[in-house]
């Protein structure tokens, strides 16, 4: 079966087409993010009418690489929350549409189920149970996944996500949007030793995580040197940078590590936007290499938003027999 795929719930247009037999057939992808920096953020209303321009030309590509047309296509996916609702209204809109034209079934697909099977896209696939660790701009999950929509949530962010943590303190810093990777770079730069900051729930018993007071600690840092050396220097940025990076990743690590010993299992697999930090990937190989446990990135061009994931964790559902394919096609829209 051949599925056509849509993300657009944020700052990405993502388009692909899955066979549920042969995999990743095609997919192309439109950031925004050249468009959204002199804003320094998404601006939604942009963002939605952004999608609406992108869209059917990047369908046009994937059906084109894949040397496929429409009619070829079975069942048409796209991502129904969470989201900004304009922009998902895109992508909910064309993908309704073309099933509705070619009475085809329309699948609704959580956006973090797209992440959190994305690894599975590729080789090694992780065989399931796993434990999965969610880590984009706005979540910050850990679950327990024991097959395609089986999950159990571990713990959870009680505030800012791990991304927003990125996205925010590069602001402080001065360092436009998007933060992540801006931060990560500057990071490379500096010391993670010379500033001290705190490791939010590091010893709290739990699996859960509060990123909020890590961005209000970087804060009072800026304001300390400001006041004792006057202006902020390229490399006490770069130091505060590296303080942030570390303390993040320090905290994700450790609970990645005790969700596996609390669950008694041995994979662990990493997706969302953040695991496409370098040194996340490098802590996480070097701690469960000591563990003898293994650990899965998805590569990087499906650790953030597309359309790929979307597509191939319809196509999982398919499979597994979880989409009922002869229900009647009511395409009502089911954003959320
Ligand atoms: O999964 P994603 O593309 O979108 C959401 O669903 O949120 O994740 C975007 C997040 C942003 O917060 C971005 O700053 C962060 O992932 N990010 C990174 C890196 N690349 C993207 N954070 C740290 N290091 C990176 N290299
Ligand atoms: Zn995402």
């Amino acid at each position: 079966m051949i599925i056509l795929g849509f993300e657009s719930s944020c700052d990405e247009t993502g388009v692909a087409l899955v066979c549920t037999e042969r995999g990743l057939l095609s997919h192309a992808l439109h950031t925004q993010v050249a468009m959204h920096a002199a804003y320094g953020g998404v601006v939604p209303e942009l963002a939605s009418r952004d999608h609406v321009r992108r869209v059917v030309p990047l369908t046009r590509t994937v059906l084109l690489q894949a040397g496929l047309n429409l009619t070829d296509v079975d069942a048409v996916a796209y991502t129904a929350g969470p989201g900004l609702a304009g922009a998902l209204l895109v992508g909910a809109s064309v993908a309704q549409s073309i099933a509705w034209s070619l009475n085809l079934p329309a699948i609704p697909i959580h956006h973090l189920e797209g992440h959190l099977l994305s690894p599975r896209m590729v080789d090694p696939c992780p065989e399931f149970p796993f434990v999965a660790l969610l880590v984009s701009g706005g979540h910050t999950q850990l679950m327990r996944v024991d097959d395609v929509g089986a999950y159990i949530l571990l713990g959870e962010t009680l505030d800012d996500a791990a991304g927003e943590a990125f996205d925010k303190t590069a602001k402080l810093l001065g360092l436009g949007y998007p933060g992540g990777p801006a931060l990560a770079r500057l990071a490379e730069q500096g010391d993670p030793e010379r500033i001290v900051l705190p490791r939010p729930m590091l010893h709290s018993h739990n699996l859960d995580f509060s990123f909020s007071g890590l961005k209000t600690a970087v804060l009072t840092r800026l304001r300390d040197v400001q006041a004792l050396h006057g202006p902020v220097t390229e490399s006490m940025q770069a130091d505060l940078a590296a303080a942030t990076q570390a303390a993040i990743v320090d905290v994700l690590v450790a609970k990645s590590v005790s969700a596996l010993e609390q669950t008694g299992l041995t994979r662990l697999v990493v997706s969302g936007g953040v695991g496409a930090n370098r040194l996340l990937r490098e802590r996480l190989a070097q701690r469960l290499a000591k563990k003898r446990a293994q650990v899965f990135f998805p590569p990087l061009e499906f650790c953030t938003d597309n359309g790929a994931m979307i597509a191939f964790a319809a196509a999982q559902r398919v499979s597994r027999g979880l989409v009922d394919l002869r229900a009647p096609r009511s395409h009502g829209f089911d954003v959320r």
